[in-house]
């Protein structure tokens, strides 16, 4: 597989993404003990590409003041906190039953052992606060002075800003509250990064957040939102319209989403939890259950509609092998008929394709179908099966060229579209084993599909 799965039983989201060295840690939400989302530790594994993985032992387990819920991890260079120089610190939330509080732990020697700080919690909820979690902790350096510590708590409805010189004492210093896509809505991992704007030589704060609803049927919801702004170690303020966020994954499994400052390339690289509950078949398909997403390289490009965040997927050099390429005649309908089981296949037309359709479809058993259709200046993605994506319309963006990059991996379907300027993440159905695609291209342009396979070890079992 070409996705970051633990070794076994449950995993959600992402924590504490750090890069130290050439060292990059990746740790998350886990169950060691089962495939249910309960009994939360903090799983590690560390690598050098964010491709190829080496699974380390559970960093954090459950004590006394609760679970171990998501959180960040730094490295304390100048030791602001007294473990140690160049200590990794660890800053999370602990979950009990109806408290929810931030505390920390830290590592000497670069991650592999934990010891939690004795003063834990150093931040208590405010009375009735129960939604008091996930704290994302950046070193901020201002123009001039002495650096200090931020960080961003998904408080209810809102995120809550707070100060610290030493990461234990922590002052609540602003508040942001961000436009709801829904009016209950509980935002959740609030994730700060500085992401480049291409072809200019600066930066600017990106805040992503999760956000979910419990539906009337009793079903849960929940997307991943964004928007540029300006950061002064204190407040957060939208570039946009007040409080306006935009959804950075129009798919439906892609969530809890959060970044390494610094990727392999020196730019921000963002990963998101994808949830396999949905196709936890009986016998489960596979001893875990959840996968990180492919990471995504993050630049902003500047447009007259403000900024576009661009994700471009991350591979490592050599992941996919020599492709087959197909040209996709106007009028015509073109079918590739022996598909590799993981492959990245790549449509380009010089221009918009109205009436381009896209179907990956698998026979037998799992009759599944995944389509991506090009109706005027939207798209649309439906994806049939146990994970009834719905359609939902997205802008095409760019159209010089028109650029659509799809991942199947053995379960999983990614989607980007204008040099990832829109994405989309799903999991099951059809990516469990394709058989067909076919492009019906009712445009009247011509276009041109490549599919790359995946030189990795499930490609043995290629059809
Ligand atoms: C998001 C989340 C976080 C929480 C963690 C618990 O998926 O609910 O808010 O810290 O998962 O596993």
């Amino acid at each position: 597989m070409l996705h970051f799965t633990p070794p076994h039983s449950w995993m959600n989201d992402p924590n504490g993404l750090v890069r130290v060295g050439a060292t990059f840690h990746l740790f998350y939400q886990h169950n060691p003990e089962g495939l249910e989302h309960e009994n939360l530790h903090w799983g590690h594994a560390v690598s050098s590409d964010l491709f190829a993985w080496t699974h380390l032992p559970v960093a954090l387990a459950p004590d006394e003041l609760g679970e171990i819920f998501s959180g960040t991890a730094v490295v304390d260079r100048d030791d602001t906190a007294g473990f140690g120089r160049g200590s990794i610190v660890a800053v999370f939330t602990h979950a009990a039953r109806d408290r929810q509080s931030q505390s920390l732990a830290f590592s000497t020697d670069g991650g592999v052992t934990w010891e939690k700080y004795a003063g834990n919690p150093v931040i208590e909820p405010p009375e009735g606060v129960v939604d008091f979690r996930d704290p994302k902790v950046v070193r901020y350096q201002p123009d001039s002075g002495d650096p200090w510590w931020a960080m961003a708590l998904a408080v209810g409805h809102d995120v809550w800003f707070y100060r610290s010189v030493d990461l234990k004492r922590w002052e609540r210093v602003s508040v942001f509250a961000p436009e709801r896509p829904w009016p209950g809505a509980t935002i959740e991992v609030p994730e700060l990064l500085q992401v480049p704007v291409i072809g200019e030589n600066r930066t600017e704060w990106v805040l992503i957040l999760s956000v979910h609803e419990r539906l009337p049927d009793g079903s849960i919801t929940g997307e991943v939102l964004w928007a540029p702004g300006r950061f002064d170690g204190l407040t957060f303020e939208s570039a946009r319209d007040m409080t306006r966020m935009e959804r950075l994954d129009h798919g439906t499994h892609f969530y809890a989403s959060t970044g390494w400052q610094n990727g392999p390339n020196d730019v921000p690289v963002l990963i998101g939890w994808m949830d396999e509950r949905d196709r936890l078949l009986n016998p489960p398909p596979q001893p875990w259950c959840g996968r990180m997403s492919i990471p995504r390289e993050l630049r902003l490009r500047s447009s007259a509609g403000g900024y576009v965040l661009e994700q471009r997927p991350l591979l490592a050099c050599g992941v996919f092998a020599a492709s087959h390429q197909t040209e996709l005649p106007a009028g015509r309908e073109s079918t590739v008929a022996s598909l590799p089981r993981v492959f990245r296949a790549s449509l380009r037309f010089d221009g918009l394709p109205d009436g381009v359709r896209v179907v990956l479809q698998s026979e037998g058993d799992l009759d599944e179908r995944f389509e991506l259709a090009v109706r005027g200046p939207h798209l649309s993605l439906e994806a049939n099966g146990r994970n009834q994506a719905g359609p939902s319309l997205i802008e095409v963006g760019r159209t010089d060229p028109f650029l659509v990059e799809m991942i199947v991996d053995t379960g999983s379907i990614e989607v980007f579209v204008d040099g990832g300027a829109r994405a989309a993440s799903f999991v099951g159905g059809i990516g469990l084993a394709p058989t067909k695609l076919e492009v019906a291209n009712a445009s009247d342009l011509s276009g041109e599909l490549r599919i790359d396979s995946s030189l990795t070890r499930d490609n043995d079992l290629q059809r």
